[in-house]
């Protein structure tokens, strides 16, 4: 149900510092920002004493209380000092900031909210400004002491977060739902190929309507490569067939053995956000494409 449940057996490991990315399930609704399945980043940070404060020799501030308090109040924990508390809540809050303004830019909104979970108190949520309302991206807070002891972890303490991926990718690339991550629709997966994270990719809303495929080959004219063509077709292929045209793409080439010419072929995807296309109209409009490829490049159509 969360990538949380993995903390204790990699902490029993003896690791104080990583992350770690898994698939989760839940019975969850199901709406724009909801979906029964999705992925979770986890991180977990842990420190001693000398870690956390970065204490000069002589110095000795305490993570742990010498008594206990007899029950936690809503700041802490029974055992944990108030400095350790917020030296915790500091250097969290200001890592998932830090993370948030290089993910999202620092014009991005972003607030914290209390709140509660399991394994972690007090406990956070940070939410993000996406389409005039706020997200949640991910929950956090300073890690329970009982969950370390049992992993074995007896002289440090820490602080784990958890972040939804897809959250941020819809933030990221302007997805405004959850349920399209799921789709098989070329018209959204074209989108995205070959693009690295790092990209500017904005998503573009895809037609209800179907789509209907055409390609068009031709051979080049002599002396004319294979890279001084492509630009320009899908430049032409996009002025001539305008809001029709959904996705261009090469889809072959190859030089003829006996006379060496050289064919292109692309496959044009059209699809209108009014109405289902009929082959006849297309027809006209592909039909008018390679009209103009013909003139303006001289290729001849196969
Ligand atoms: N497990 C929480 C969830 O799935 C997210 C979370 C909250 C992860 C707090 C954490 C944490 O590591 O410290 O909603």
């Amino acid at each position: 149900a969360h990538t949380s449940a993995h903390q204790h057996h990699l902490m029993a490991r003896g690791l104080d510092n990583f992350l770690v990315v898994g698939d989760v399930y839940r019975r969850d609704e199901i709406d724009a920002t909801h979906y029964p399945c999705f992925h979770q980043m986890e991180a977990v940070r842990l420190y001693t004493p000398d870690e956390l404060y970065q204490t000069r020799a002589g110095e000795d501030l305490a993570v742990f209380q010498a008594v206990p308090d007899p029950e936690r109040s809503k700041e802490k924990q029974e055992r944990h000092t108030v400095d350790a508390v917020k030296a915790l809540e500091i250097r969290l809050k200001s890592t998932l900031e830090d993370l948030s303004d290089t993910l999202f830019g620092t014009e991005c909104e972003k607030r914290w909210v209390d709140a509660y979970f399991p394994f972690t108190h007090p406990s956070y949520e940070l939410e993000v400004k996406y389409e005039g309302k706020w997200l949640e991206v991910l929950g956090c807070g300073i890690m329970e002491q009982k969950l370390l002891e049992s992993a074995g972890v007896t002289d440090k303490v820490g602080w784990a977060f958890g972040i939804g991926l897809e959250r941020i990718a819809m933030v990221l690339y302007g997805v405004p739902d959850i349920r399209l991550f799921w789709s098989r629709d070329s018209g959204f997966l074209s989108q995205f190929e070959g693009a690295k994270p790092e990209d500017d990719v904005k998503y573009r809303a895809i037609s209800a309507h179907p789509q209907v495929l055409f390609d068009v080959s031709f051979w080049l004219p002599d002396g004319v490569g294979f890279d001084d063509m492509r630009a320009d077709v899908c430049d032409v292929i996009r002025g001539t067939g305008g809001e029709l045209i959904e996705q261009v793409k090469l889809t072959d080439e190859f030089v003829n053995a006996k006379k060496g010419r050289k064919s292109q072929t692309y496959r044009v995807v059209y699809r209108s956000n009014e109405k289902a296309l009929a082959k006849e109209e297309v027809n006209v409009v592909h039909k008018a494409i390679e009209r103009e490829l013909v003139e303006k490049f001289g290729v001849s159509m196969r």
